[in-house]
Formats: C-alpha cells, structure tokens, sequence
C-alpha cells in the first residue's frame, strides 16, 4: 500500500519521501512504481514529463531521520503499537504542526492517537487496494483529530485525484464494516461445502463485483483481511455473525498469504 500511495503522491506533484525499515521491500517498491510509470505512459494515460518528474519526486529510504515532512502517511504492519511507536520517533524530528496519518484498515484511529504527544494532529487516510486506481480515501475523523487537519487531508485526497469520505472512527470504519460479509458469508458457503472458491468468484464477478471475495482476499493479503476480521469482531464484542473464518486462519498460519507470497486460495507465478 505505502508504494502504491507513495506513487499517487509523487504523481499528483508532491515531493514525496518513501520509508520502509526492509530494504528489498523499498528495492521492490521502487521497480513496481517505475513499471507501473512505464505502463501509464505506453497507454498516453501520462507524458514523458510527468513521468520524469513524478520518479523525480520520490526518495526512497530506510533513514528514519530522512522522514521529515507536513503530512506523514503512516502504512506499516497492521498493529496498534508498531504504529504508535513509529508515529513517536517521527515526532522527535518533525515539527509541532506535522500531521499524522494512518492508512489502517480496521485499528482504532483514537487507540493510535491517545499514544501521541499530539493526538489533535492525527487522523485516518485510508487507501483501498490497489492505492492507485481506487479512487475512495476514507478520511477518519477522532473526537480529538483538530478541524483544520481533516481539512488539510480531504484537500490532499482531493489533489491526489481521490474522493475523500470523511467518517467517524468507528469499527470497520465503512467499507471495511460493510465488506466483512462479502469475506466471511464466502468463506461460510465454501466451508460448508455449499459452493467452490472458484464458483463463488465467478458468480460475484458476474454479478457485476470488479473481484470475487476470493480473489480479493489474496490481492488484499490474507494477514492483512485476517486481521481486519479479528480487530472489527472483538471491537463489536464478539458478533457471531463477524466470528473471523477458520479457512482463513488456516492460510495465515500455512503462510498463504496471497498474491505477495505466491499462494492464497489460487496460486500465482
Ligand atoms: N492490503 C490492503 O489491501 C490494504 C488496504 C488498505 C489499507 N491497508 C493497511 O495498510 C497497512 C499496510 O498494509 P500492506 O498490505 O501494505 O502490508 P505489507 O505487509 O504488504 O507492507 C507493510 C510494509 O511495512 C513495512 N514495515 C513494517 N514495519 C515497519 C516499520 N516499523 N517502519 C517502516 N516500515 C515498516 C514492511 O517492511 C512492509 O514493506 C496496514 O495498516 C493495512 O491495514 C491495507
């Protein structure tokens, strides 16, 4: 996700620095976004100049001294801690006015924000898969996030070429909420023994759903929409109706993580 946003940015014209700590997955990240310039501009979708200038735009680096910056769009492992503590040794070197937003899919914005020295500057951005097609960004909203930061990031969404949603910090926020279904009554009906992965996502495909739940799972990553189902099902106390799925738990512990290893529920070269 943090390429495909870096991406987003640096094409909308911001000059845009991309941190990971592992250095193969910023390697990765830069060829996938060169491929992805190349690919815009065989198809005149982009020029030769944005094209330029947007690679231009882009730092890449593993220096956490090197992420100094107005707004800082957190996309790292999906866990409460990693976050808040990333957020923190950002805020020793950035500025009092730095806003910091996370692109979780599922943690409590609030949970995030109470780590912080300054909760009033943080808010959810959140990107859908694949961050430079989707054009939705939920733009989420605490009790504490400061009025002017929800405007400034609804301005960036905005610039970004994406239609920003300001939603409160709720479970699931809305998508993710709504969409726990699509995942889980899938998973039911194949367990159950009721339909196949394959004849479920035919079915939704035609339908007139982009991707079936299956083939959305593994291009989303099964830890990542694991994850998701177990924070929104423990948030809402427990829900039979959103208890996260045996099947999946499975992959996740075989390592089938999806497009990103290779195998999820299909298998990929
Ligand atoms: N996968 C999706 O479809 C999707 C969609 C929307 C939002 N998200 C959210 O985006 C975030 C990232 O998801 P992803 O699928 O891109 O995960 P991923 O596992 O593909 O990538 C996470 C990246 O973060 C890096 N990382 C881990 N800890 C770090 C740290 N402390 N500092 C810097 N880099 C660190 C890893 O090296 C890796 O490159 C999660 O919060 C997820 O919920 C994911």
């Amino acid at each position: 996700m943090g390429s495909g946003i870096a991406q987003v940015a640096a094409l909308a014209g911001f000059k845009t620095i991309q941190f990971d700590v592992n250095a193969d997955m910023l390697a990765k990240s830069k060829t996938g976004i060169e491929k992805n310039l190349q690919w815009l501009l065989d198809k005149q979708k982009i020029g030769i100049e944005q094209q330029l200038q947007c690679l231009q735009n882009i730092q890449f680096t593993n220096r956490l001294e090197d992420c100094k910056a107005d707004i800082i769009i957190e996309a790292i492992v999906e866990k409460k801690e990693a976050k808040t503590g990333l957020f923190n040794q950002l805020a020793l070197i950035n500025s009092s006015n730095t806003i910091y937003a996370t692109n979780t899919s599922s943690i409590a914005v609030t949970g995030i924000a109470n780590g912080l020295q300054h909760p009033q500057q943080v808010i959810g951005m959140h990107f859908f898969n694949p961050a430079p097609v989707m054009k939705l960004v939920e733009v989420i909203k605490t009790e504490q996030t400061d009025n002017a930061v929800v405007e400034a990031v609804t301005q960036l969404a905005i610039a970004m070429g994406k239609t920003p949603v300001v939603c409160k910090d709720a479970p699931g926020f809305i998508v993710n909420r709504v969409a726990r279904h699509y995942y889980l009554e899938a998973m039911k009906l194949v367990e159950e023994g009721l339909a196949t992965i394959e004849t479920v996502d035919a079915v939704m495909e035609s339908t007139g759903f982009k991707m079936g739940p299956f083939r959305l799972m593994d291009l989303i990553g099964m830890d990542i929409n694991f994850g998701v189902s177990n924070i929104v099902w423990e948030a809402l106390a427990k829900p039979e109706r959103l208890r996260p799925s045996i099947l999946q738990k499975q992959k996740v512990d075989a390592g089938e993580l999806g497009r990103k290893t290779g195998k999820g529920f299909y298998e990929y070269q």
